[in-house]
């Protein structure tokens, strides 16, 4: 039985570090934190997939790149989608793993132990889900071509991403002293504006093998999304309550719903 005391032992000893999965009524994977479902950016993905995924979301294949503990990838098997889930590291993908035998869900919620540069499916995806990890990337600029081919015809990419923030934004911004100054880099004839942020590789929710990642400036990501196929780009905005902007400004975060040209 996925539900027995065994699988409850397990699952309770697992130190989850960041998602806080329900897995049954009183039991949930880190108890005291909100659940992953009522978060904003979780209820932003969900109405992503109601708005841009023409014909609902049921039995259609998504992809959660650098997936950590599997919260968001549950997000998504709960929405209906057939969901893998990648991950680079093994102790992140262990917990991933208890959630999926929890909820008897192998081959609708699959996991893979792989680096999100090398994995290459064997068919796109109609739903891409790129949170929280683009900007851990040392190439960021070549990896949206990447997720141009994850992505099906017609399919949605849902890109959740630090941007740099511009020099009247960074003194507010909470990541600043980890920040560089500004940089330029050539992609394929494209002048990439960025900023260097320095790792704590340390970290299950860091990068891998980079200490230092790219956070790209907001016009590099339009184009690029655009050049790799994503013919319409949404900004997503309405869900984060008052101060939106502010808090955005102090996080340097944007969520963009991307949809892959039919
Ligand atoms: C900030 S966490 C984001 C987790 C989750 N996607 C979310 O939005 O809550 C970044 C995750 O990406 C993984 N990761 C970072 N670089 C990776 C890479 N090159 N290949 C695979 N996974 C990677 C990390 O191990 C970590 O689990």
């Amino acid at each position: 039985m996925p539900q027995d005391a065994p699988a409850r032992a397990r699952l309770c000893a697992a130190k989850f570090v960041a998602h806080n999965i329900p897995l049954a009524p009183g039991l949930c994977t880190r108890p005291g934190e909100p659940l992953i479902g009522e978060s904003p950016r979780t209820k932003a993905i969900h109405d992503a997939l109601r708005l841009f995924v023409p014909g609902g979301a049921g039995g259609k294949t998504a992809v959660d790149l650098g997936c950590l503990e599997g919260g968001l990838t549950y997000e998504l098997w709960r929405a209906g989608l057939r969901v893998v889930g990648v991950e680079a590291r093994e102790d992140n993908l262990e917990r991933c793993l208890l959630v999926r035998d929890w909820f008897d869900a192998a081959g609708a919620m699959e996991f893979v132990r792989s680096d999100v540069r090398e994995f290459r499916p064997g068919a796109a995806f109609d739903v891409v889900l790129c949170s929280g990890l683009l900007y851990h990337l040392d190439d960021p600029a070549g990896y949206i071509g990447e997720l141009g081919r994850l992505a099906a015809p017609g399919g949605l990419l849902y890109l959740d991403t630090h941007v740099a923030p511009e020099d009247a934004d960074l003194p507010e911004c909470n990541f600043r002293a980890a920040l560089s100054p500004w940089k330029t880099r050539l992609h394929e004839g494209l002048a990439i504006r960025y900023r260097e942020y320095a790792e704590d590789i340390t970290k299950p929710e860091s990068s891998v093998g980079n200490p230092v990642s790219l956070w790209m400036d907001i016009a590099s990501h339009v184009e690029l999304l655009q050049r790799a196929g994503f013919s319409r780009v949404f900004e997503m905005h309405g869900w984060f309550g008052a101060g939106e902007m502010d808090l955005k400004r102090r996080f340097a975060r944007h969520y963009w719903a991307c949809i892959k040209q039919a």
